[in-house]
């Protein structure tokens, strides 16, 4: 493994010292990154010369009813930087050409400047149209020395559109000629992907609050969301060489999170395929010829929601360094557009719930169900330690292998590869809705106590080998299912010390609720009382 992440470190390495360039900012400003992402930071796509090729990569969707653009730029190399600016849609009929307000070749100024890209649509008919913006800057005239940035934008457009900034909520609605299911999907694809990048730039915040230091936490290699949350500061001085503020750069530490993990395409082979959704794709394969690993990835028909989704989500337990976690080893994303997401898989590791739902999983006895909740709560005590929430805790995110150890892993791909356990309840989120304790379904509060809800349910699965948790209540029914008292019933051969301990995960105040340490220690102890007497 370790050759792996050498490897990626060289290859980080390299992805930094290449990106050194002449000097100038180019970037989104705060009123930008807010209207585009709902983020209040800038973006920057060049500091100081330094490309952020990973942001650059990145499509940004433009709603509907954005109709410009903005990017803000300025030349920091003591004098004026000539550019030219070429922008091609790939729709003319449906976007015309774009307008900018600054002429197409010219100088880029010392002062800083925000230049606007005006995007209309034609309103003939509703479509999704990428939109390339080259820009091409001269560093170095008598060296010829030119760098050229593309950014790709997706711009929403809507038939006879009408929608603009000025229109408000009621005209909205009646106006626009009902949209096909399709354009549904972009709509909500295009308010999706926004959430999507802002939690994809959030994972690259460092904490700004001062953080708690903690003693186990060199024990830590890599930098991580955990670190994150408690170590950023005393991290900082080596995480941020470059800035001055003091607070780390969030394109560059997201890029630097990446960079640290990338391995080369092709050195991953892919054997079998595992599971297939209708976009997502799980495969068994190898890296480097020699490691066994299963790799995430997504079909050449995904969009770049469910692109970024992956990789946001499979980030979620990165540099997690637990024997009952699968956090992920590796990422490729050479091809944006369907990046690879590596995670070690000794001894045979499949997934928790389809293996319950195996005729092999009947052989399971009590003993190894309880040994393996344990397990698994040591697993959720360790992300709580480390300040991480899961909120998706389900035997559909867990692993097991041939020696029936478990592992918790990330949630990436689950809402494709198990659509029966998440439902949208009309507000375009698809959520674990059976999975969720009161306060997470009604309010969207998440906690360890909301995890340790999830876990109760986890429990439960386990006993029943993976059935569907209140199979018989519709999902919109959930809330005041829950609030009139009901639970799940106790499932049959389930000891009644086992169910005592998913009830109690159950209670409606999140401080009835046990902690994941109190989970590990209940289940240890049952564990103990039960190998006791066989
Ligand atoms: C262009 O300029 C940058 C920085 O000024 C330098 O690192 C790079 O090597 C130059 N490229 C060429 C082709 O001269
Ligand atoms: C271009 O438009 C943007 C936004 O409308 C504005 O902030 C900016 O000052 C304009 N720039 C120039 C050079 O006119
Ligand atoms: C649209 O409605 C929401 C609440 O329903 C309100 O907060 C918002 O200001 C409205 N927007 C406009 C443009 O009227």
């Amino acid at each position: 493994m370790s050759h792996l992440f050498n490897a990626a470190i060289i290859f980080g390495l390299y992805l930094f010292v290449s990106t050194t360039q002449a000097t100038y900012n180019l970037y989104l400003n705060e009123y930008e990154t807010m209207r585009l992402l709902g983020l209040s930071a800038e973006m920057y796509y060049v500091r100081d010369g330094h490309i952020n090729k990973y942001a650059l990569q990145f499509t940004v969707p433009v709603a509907a009813n954005i109709n410009d653009i903005v990017f803000t730029w300025q030349s920091l190399a003591g004098r004026t930087l000539p550019y030219r600016i070429n922008i091609v849609t790939a729709d003319p009929a449906v976007l015309p050409r774009p307008q900018l307000n600054i002429s197409r070749i010219g100088e880029m100024p010392q002062e800083i400047e925000t230049f606007s890209i005006e995007m209309k649509c034609s309103g003939i008919r509703s479509s999704e149209v990428e939109v390339t913006i080259s820009i091409e800057i001269t560093l170095n005239r008598a060296t010829n020395n030119v760098t050229e940035l593309v950014f790709t934008r997706k711009k929403i457009c809507l038939q006879n559109e009408i929608v603009d900034e000025s229109m408000d909520n009621a005209t909205m609605f009646t106006t626009i000629p009902k949209p096909s299911n399709d354009i549904m999907t972009l709509i909500v694809g295009g308010f999706l992907a926004i959430i999507v990048v802002v939690l994809f730039i959030s994972i690259a915040y460092c904490a700004r609050k001062p953080a708690k230091r903690k003693p186990h936490v060199t024990q830590l290699a890599r930098t991580s969301s955990f670190q994150r949350l408690q170590t950023a500061q005393a991290q900082s001085p080596s995480i941020c060489p470059t800035t001055p503020r003091g607070k780390c750069t969030e394109p560059e530490e997201l890029q630097r999170r990446i960079a640290e993990i990338t391995v080369q395409r092709c050195r991953v082979r892919l054997s079998s395929l595992l599971q297939e959704g209708t976009f997502g794709r799980v495969y068994r394969g190898t890296y480097n010829e020699t490691e066994d690993v299963i790799v995430k990835t997504v079909g050449q028909q995904a969009n770049e929601i469910q692109v970024s989704l992956l990789l946001q989500e499979g980030m979620h337990l990165y540099g997690a360094l637990h024997e009952n976690i699968l956090a992920i080893l590796g990422v490729s994303i050479e091809d944006h557009t369907a990046p690879f997401l590596l995670y070690p898989a000794d001894n045979n590791t499949v997934n928790l719930k389809i293996f319950l739902q195996q005729p092999v999983a009947r052989t399971l006895t009590t003993i190894q169900i309880v040994r393996m909740s344990s397990e698994l709560a040591g697993a959720l005590c360790h992300l709580h330690a480390h300040g991480v929430v899961h909120k998706d805790i389900a035997t559909r995110n867990c692993v097991i292998d041939d020696d029936l150890s478990v592992k918790l892993t990330d949630n990436s791909l689950s809402r494709d590869l198990f659509p029966q356990d998440y439902h949208c309840l009309g507000d375009r989120e698809n959520r674990p809705i059976k999975w969720l304790s009161l306060e997470a379904l009604s309010k969207k509060q998440f906690s360890e106590a909301s995890d340790a809800w999830a876990f109760g349910v986890l429990i439960w699965e386990m006993c029943t080998l993976a059935k569907q948790p209140y199979i018989d209540i519709d999902a919109f029914e959930m809330e005041n299912y829950l609030r009139d008292g009901y639970r799940l019933a106790q499932p049959l051969h389930c000891p009644d010390e086992l169910f005592t301990i998913m009830a109690y995960c159950w209670a409606v105040s999140t401080f009835e609720r046990p902690t994941s340490q109190q989970l590990q220690l209940c289940l240890l102890d049952f564990y103990n009382q039960l190998t006791h007497f066989v």
